[in-house]
């Protein structure tokens, strides 16, 4: 459990803070999201399949799932796409971007000096990798979207929440949440211990997470080593909580499960949050840049079953599987739904 104050080193920033770092962006601008398309209005009552069509489904896979399949003679199992996805990512986001891009550039010129064809396709390919991840992470902020997040987790009528976050990864969003709804206590949930040990685990202390304090209602910031959080390694399926939890978040969670596994991932929502509670979900946009995204980093993140939809989708799926939508966003790379159990 991580409880202890902040280490001092970690303590400075100020509200309005904004800089771009090697590894990442820090964002404590208490300002509109550059991207939030509220959708609440929207009557999902309304909406069929005929209407909004069917998610689009990335089928470009990593090489090493089409090799292991090669190999085995059967699929790859679930988990271990999600343990080689995990340790893909995190290598990027512990990346010092310009240090990486420098040495690939580097590692061409002595390519192409020593007339190395293969060493020369490769260090292309890593700085496409690296450009891309630039783009994306360091100049949009587009993966971790902190102000998009926050339009999107605000206004919910909670005090000293007990948060649930589903298929957690580096539990992001949930210390999100934490230091917007401070003072109660966040369960992580991941079958990947790595996750536990990395994603989280190493999650930077120094980033700030704009929230509030409760002692005053003025704003402040948080960091990790603040927050109130166990993580537990385990598969969703097995978790023997009952409806206990006032907020369970899954961010991009859904759409890893084909239509006839959708009432199920929906259950996993359903069964831990307490009657009245908010159940927040989020999936990958269907768009240009998210296709153009899992195309070129297939080799890194398409290691199992995926879909990019549109917010009507999500909130069509949502409406069918059970749940009152009460705020609906679209953000840089997400939909976003916060529901309630109807
Ligand atoms: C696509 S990731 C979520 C995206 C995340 N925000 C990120 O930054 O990578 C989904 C996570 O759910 C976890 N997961 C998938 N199915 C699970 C299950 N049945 N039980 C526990 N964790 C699961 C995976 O290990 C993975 O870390």
């Amino acid at each position: 459990m991580a409880t202890a104050a902040a280490p001092a080193s970690a303590r400075r920033h100020s509200i309005g803070d904004f800089s771009v770092g090697p590894q990442y962006v820090v964002d404590v601008r208490d300002q509109a999201p550059d991207m939030f398309v509220d959708h609440s209005t929207k009557d999902w009552t309304k909406l069929s399949w005929r209407n909004v069509g069917r998610p689009y489904r990335v089928e470009k896979w990593a090489t090493g799932k089409k090799e292991y399949e090669r190999t085995h003679g059967e699929p790859l199992p679930i988990v271990e796409g999600w343990k080689t996805f995990n340790a893909n990512f995190h290598k990027y986001f512990t990346t010092n971007v310009p240090d990486a891009a420098a040495n690939a550039r580097t590692e061409l010129k002595v390519a192409i000096a020593g007339m190395d064809v293969h060493g020369a396709q490769e260090a292309i390919e890593e700085m496409f990798h690296l450009l891309i991840w630039n783009r994306i992470h360091r100049v949009e902020d587009a993966v971790w979207d902190p102000r998009g997040k926050r339009a999107l987790f605000s206004g919910l009528d909670v005090k000293k929440p007990r948060i649930l976050f589903l298929g957690a990864a580096d539990g992001y969003e949930a210390m999100q949440l934490a230091a917007m709804y401070p003072g109660g206590h966040t369960v992580l949930v991941d079958y990947d211990e790595f996750c536990k040990t990395d994603r989280f685990g190493k999650f930077p202390e120094a980033y700030p997470f704009l929230g509030v304090d409760p002692a005053t209602s003025h704003k402040r910031v948080w960091y990790r080593e603040e927050m109130n959080i166990d993580f537990e390694v385990e598969d969703i399926r097995n978790l023997k909580y009952g409806r206990e939890f006032d907020i369970v978040v899954s961010i991009g969670l859904v759409e890893h499960f084909p239509d006839e596994h959708k009432p199920l991932v929906y259950e996993f929502h359903r069964r831990f949050v307490k009657p009245g509670g908010y159940v927040i979900v989020t999936t990958p946009r269907d768009q240009i840049k998210s296709r153009a995204w899992y195309y070129v980093m297939s080799d890194l993140l398409n290691y199992g079953y995926r879909e990019l939809m549109d917010i009507r989708q999500l909130g069509l799926y949502s409406h069918e599987n059970g749940f009152e939508v009460l705020r609906a966003g679209v953000i840089k790379a997400h939909n976003g739904l916060i529901m309630k159990v109807r």
